[in-house]
């Protein structure tokens, strides 16, 4: 019985173990094939939410905070770019663009762009 059991077992544990190996494969490669399927659209929108807890849900702006909604794709990169760079001065933008890659940040200012 008890042998019957282990021989059981053995049997089983290459499946396990393959199982495991599999899920930690799925688990660490999701993000990123995430990332290189994600179309430049939704990259924006995804990083654009990180942006709308100051910018307004809609990038409307209010009080120091500049509207972003509207404001040409070219316009809003080049502060971002300029910001990154610290080729312009800011309180909290030369830390938050220096987050994002160029292309990242293309892809955000197109999203704002069209807001
Ligand atoms: C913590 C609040 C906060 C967050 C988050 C934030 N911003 Fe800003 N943003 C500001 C403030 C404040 C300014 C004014 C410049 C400064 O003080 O840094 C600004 C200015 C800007 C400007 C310049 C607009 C102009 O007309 O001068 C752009 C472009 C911009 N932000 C884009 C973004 C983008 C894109 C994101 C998201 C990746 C973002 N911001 C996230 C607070 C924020």
């Amino acid at each position: 019985m008890s042998q019957s059991h282990a021989a059981a077992t053995r049997r089983r544990l290459p499946n396990t173990i393959l199982a495991a190996i599999g899920l930690g494969m799925c688990l660490s490669a999701s993000p990123v094939l995430a990332d290189e399927h994600q179309s430049a659209g939704a990259m924006g929108s995804t990083i654009g939410y990180t942006c709308m807890g100051c910018h307004g849900v809609a990038g409307e702006g209010s009080g120091n905070i500049p509207r972003l909604a509207g404001v040409p794709q070219e316009a809003i990169a080049g502060m971002m770019l300029a910001y990154k760079s610290d080729g312009q001065a800011g309180t909290v933008m030369n830390r938050i663009a220096k987050g994002y890659s160029d292309e990242e940040i293309q892809a955000v200012a197109e999203f704002f762009a069209n807001q």
